[in-house]
Parts: structure tokens; sequence; C-alpha cells
């Protein structure tokens, strides 16, 4: 574990300090869906974090969001969004992240998520909580849903499908102190685990926009379920995080919505 440790450090830090040296460059962009874009930026950061972890691991398996997808027999599989919040990037706004995770046998068990414009470093080991920089990090102790600050953020087929979540931003909204949608998934996890936001949820995300952050989340002594208040699965697609104390208030509202 402990070298699996520093694999992902490096990777993930040598591929958001090459995201960062080509933030606002013209780059090219092409078109996953009307508004889902990916830039070769995108392919090029998976591409280094696939050759560090298969150079030190090559019979591990593989799944990361552009390309490489590799199973193999082995108990472990590393899940790996190479840019989170690839429209923030492609337009030069500056907040994105790597992510990239490690399960053993089905389980998460390491969570790395690096921020390279303000050089923080989310990284969690299962059942050794959570740390950011190296300072130990907890969820927020914000005990009411009328005293939060969220996070959400919409799916690409908003405008197709009436499962848009426009109907939960409105719910929350109105509740709470203020409703950010910052455009990284992980991220936003990574804040929950910070104790930066109180909750955030969302529809039709991939498991590697969820596989580090909800391990950073639940060992900062977070919460993270499905809409329900269910166990999470990296497959489910729509995920509630939090820091536990306003968990059952967000199930209730969600429950007011469509998804
Ligand atoms: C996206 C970001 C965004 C979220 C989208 C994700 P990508 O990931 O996390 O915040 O709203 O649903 O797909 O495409 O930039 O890796
Ligand atoms: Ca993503
Ligand atoms: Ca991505």
């Amino acid at each position: 574990m402990g070298s699996c440790k520093s694999v992902a450090v490096r990777a993930a830090r040598k591929a958001g300090l090459l995201l960062k040296s080509k933030l606002g460059q013209a780059r090219r962009i092409e078109y996953k869906g009307a508004v889902n874009l990916v830039t070769e930026m995108d392919l090029l950061s998976e591409k280094i974090i696939v050759g560090e972890i298969r150079q030190h691991y090559p019979n591990h398996s593989l799944l990361a969001e552009e390309r490489v997808t590799k199973q193999e027999d082995s108990p472990y599989r590393w899940i790996i969004d190479p840019l989170d919040g690839t429209t923030n990037y492609a337009h030069g706004y500056p907040v994105f992240c790597v992510s990239i995770a490690l399960e053993e046998k089905g389980e998460l068990i390491l969570g790395v998520v690096y921020d390279p414009m303000r050089d923080e470093l989310f990284l969690a080991e299962k059942g050794k909580g959570v740390r950011l920089n190296g300072w130990k990090i907890h969820v927020s102790s914000t005990s009411k849903l009328a005293q939060s600050l969220l996070a959400t953020g919409f799916p690409y087929d908003l405008r197709e499908s009436p499962a848009n979540n426009f109907d939960h931003f409105r719910n929350f909204a109105l509740r709470v102190h203020a409703v950010r949608r910052a455009g990284a998934a992980a991220l936003d996890l990574c804040y929950v685990a910070a104790g930066r936001f109180d909750g955030f949820w969302e529809m039709k995300l991939g498991p590697w926009d969820l596989a580090a952050g909800s391990l950073l989340v639940r060992e900062a002594g977070g919460k993270i379920t499905d809409f329900l208040g269910k166990d999470l699965h990296l497959d489910g697609k729509h995920v509630l995080a939090s820091n536990g104390k306003i968990h059952r208030e967000m199930v209730e509202i969600l429950q007011m919505g469509r998804f």
C-alpha cells in the first residue's frame, strides 16, 4: 500500500502540474455530447497517469474515463478521472483536478485528488483518515440544513432529460445559505471532506468522478449514499454526500424532486 500511495501521488502531481502549465492555451476540443467536452489534455493526462501505474503495476486492472479499461485477474483496480472539470479547463476557468482511486477486491482503499491551481493534495487511506497537504482534515459540524453551504452539478443530458437537477437545485437553494456549482465533482467531494461544503448531491456521475472522493468523505467522518440514503455504488450515478448531520434533511428534500 505504501508504494501504491506514492505512485498515485506522483502520478496525480505530474498530470496536474502539466494541466496547470497548459491552462488557457488554445487547444483542440471535441464533443462527447452537446455540452460534454473532451480536450487533448484529458487524453494526455490519462496517458501520464496510466503510464505511471502500468510501470509499477502492469497486472492491475484499470478504469480510466477516456480511453483505458483493462480487466486483469488481479484484486486491484485503479479508477481514474484524468481531468475532472473539463468544461472549466477548456474555458480557462481555473477549477479542475485529477482524481485517482484504488480498489482492493471491490473495496476502495486509497483516494488521491490533486488540485494543481491551489497546490492542494487530498489523500485518503482506508481506516487512516484524510490528509490535505499532510494535515488531517474532517467534515464540518453544521447540524442544520438551513445553515449549510451546499454544492451540486448538472448532468450533460440536461437539454434532453427532465431529470436535470433544476428542481432539486431550486428546492435546496430556497432552504440553505447557498448552493455552489463549481464544475468539478471530485473536488466538490474533497470540499465536503474538508468541511468547506456541508453537503453535495449530483445525478448521473461516473465511477471516476466518485471513487476517490467517496473514500475521502467517509474517511473524513462524513456520509455518502444514493439519494434515498442507501449504500452508494460507484455505478449508481446518483450521489449524496454530507457531514452526516444534515444527511437526513437532504434525503427528505431530494424526495421532493425527480430522479
Ligand atoms: C464533470 C464534472 C462536473 C459534473 C459533471 C462531470 P468531467 O466531469 O465533475 O462538475 O457536473 O457531471 O461529468 O467531464 O469534467 O470529467
Ligand atoms: Ca469527472
Ligand atoms: Ca474527466
